[in-house]
């Protein structure tokens, strides 16, 4: 089933999130949901925030990215309860965009390589290391849980510049080919 996807300015952006414990939902047809509702919107990644649900869980799928990034064609996963443990020195820039704020895309800074413990949806612990796209991917839908869009990571003074977009976004003045609630 394909879900609305939430827009920046729905208070479920900013909320912290909760552990998602075993059995308390269908966990894995939450996910099959949220995979669902992602390749409809022709994204990367989607975190349950996004779908109204703060719940330390989110989804990506890079088989969209195949020309660009010909690694990520096979990175299509569910992260539950994840906790990145390590991060290296070394930064990476990239511009990023997010489903719940349609029309913007800036350049952020984050580290390149990032190592996170989670856990799949039948619930046993992983710990992996991704770097450059995966890596970014994962950060990316990290901060939505917690609590942060990419906006929050970019220069004041670019802040400033999709300051008024933010605003539009909130309002509902934005136009998306896909299913939202704004
Ligand atoms: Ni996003």
């Amino acid at each position: 089933m394909i879900l609305p996807i939430y827009l920046y300015g729905q208070p479920v952006l900013r909320k912290p999130t909760e552990d998602l414990e075993q059995g308390s939902l269908d966990v894995k047809q939450l996910v099959a949901d949220m995979h669902e509702t992602l390749t409809a919107a022709e994204g990367c990644g989607l975190a349950a925030p996004q779908i109204g649900k703060s719940i330390r869980l989110f989804v990506v799928d890079g088989s969209e990215l195949g020309e660009e990034y010909p690694d990520c064609v096979d990175f299509k996963q569910a992260f539950i309860n994840p906790e990145i443990i390590d991060e290296s020195d070394e930064t990476a820039t990239y511009s990023e965009g997010c489903l719940s704020l349609p029309g913007i895309s800036e350049n952020v800074v984050r580290p390149r390589t990032i190592t996170i413990r989670y856990q799949d949806t039948d619930f046993n612990w992983h710990e992996e290391t991704f770097t450059d796209f995966k890596a970014r991917i994962v950060q990316h839908e990290y901060d939505h849980l917690e609590a942060h869009v990419f906006t929050d990571r970019i220069s004041p003074i670019r802040r400033q510049f999709v300051k008024s977009k933010l605003t539009n976004i909130a309002k509902g003045k934005t136009v998306s080919k896909y299913k939202y609630k704004h």
